[in-house]
């Protein structure tokens, strides 16, 4: 509530913002031909959401941190399970990676991202794909940095992670995890095949022990 008041905030589309990353969120936007701000509307998915989180967009800042962190490039294909409207897909490709894939359990959010697809202007843009499913049904592959902006509960959580942990057994490769508002990072915090490469205040980010 606090913020509200402070005068370098402003309140978009639902959304708090800095002014740094309003005008920052608007020219990325721009830049893909995209949009992604916007917070879920009223009813939006919820029947669907089991113990998910509804959408928020992670910041552009907050994604350039983390992506430069961990230097994106060509060898990269990213996951980001609870994907909404597709900014973090859209924004990793940006990096040169090889692939991007967003997860979303509402439908519609696909719908949107697909449409963001559709319009937006990057190139080899075939290498980005949505899926409307729930992050638990996905099985991995050669997936080597996933996303997750506290999407869903321990529950879902427990078997995303097992479903991460049987994909690394048949392709041993090292993965990156973005727990962003890591609030059941517990899971991860007891189970030794991780380790925490870099953490603050917003995001942990997780490598696996090889
Ligand atoms: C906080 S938003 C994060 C959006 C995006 N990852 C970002 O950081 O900009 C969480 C998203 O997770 C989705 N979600 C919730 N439960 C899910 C589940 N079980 N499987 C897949 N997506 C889910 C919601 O629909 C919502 O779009």
């Amino acid at each position: 509530m606090k913020a509200l008041f402070n005068p370098f905030v402003v309140l978009f589309k639902k959304e708090v913002y800095t002014i740094k990353d309003y005008f920052v969120t608007k020219n990325y936007d721009k830049k893909f031909n995209i949009i992604t701000s916007g917070a879920s509307k009223k009813g939006e998915g919820e029947g669907k959401l089991k113990d998910g989180v509804k959408y928020t967009p992670t910041s552009y800042l907050t994604l350039k941190e983390v992506f430069d962190y961990l230097d994106l490039k060509e060898d990269n294909i990213l996951l980001d399970l609870g994907c909404g409207k597709g900014r973090v897909s859209f924004f990793g490709f940006s990096y040169g990676i090889k692939k991007a894939i967003g997860v979303d359990i509402n439908q519609s959010f696909i719908d949107i991202c697909n449409v963001n697809l559709k319009n937006c202007l990057l190139e080899n843009k075939d290498n980005i794909k949505f899926l409307g499913i729930d992050a638990s049904d996905y099985k991995l592959s050669d997936e080597n940095v996933v996303f997750m902006f506290n999407p869903f509960g321990w529950k879902t959580l427990k078997k995303v992670l097992a479903n991460i942990k049987e994909s690394l057994k048949n392709n041993p490769r090292k993965l990156n995890i973005i727990y962003k508002n890591p609030i059941h990072r517990l899971l991860f915090d007891l189970d030794n095949n991780w380790k925490v490469i870099k953490e603050n205040s917003e995001y942990v980010i997780f490598q696996n022990i090889i």
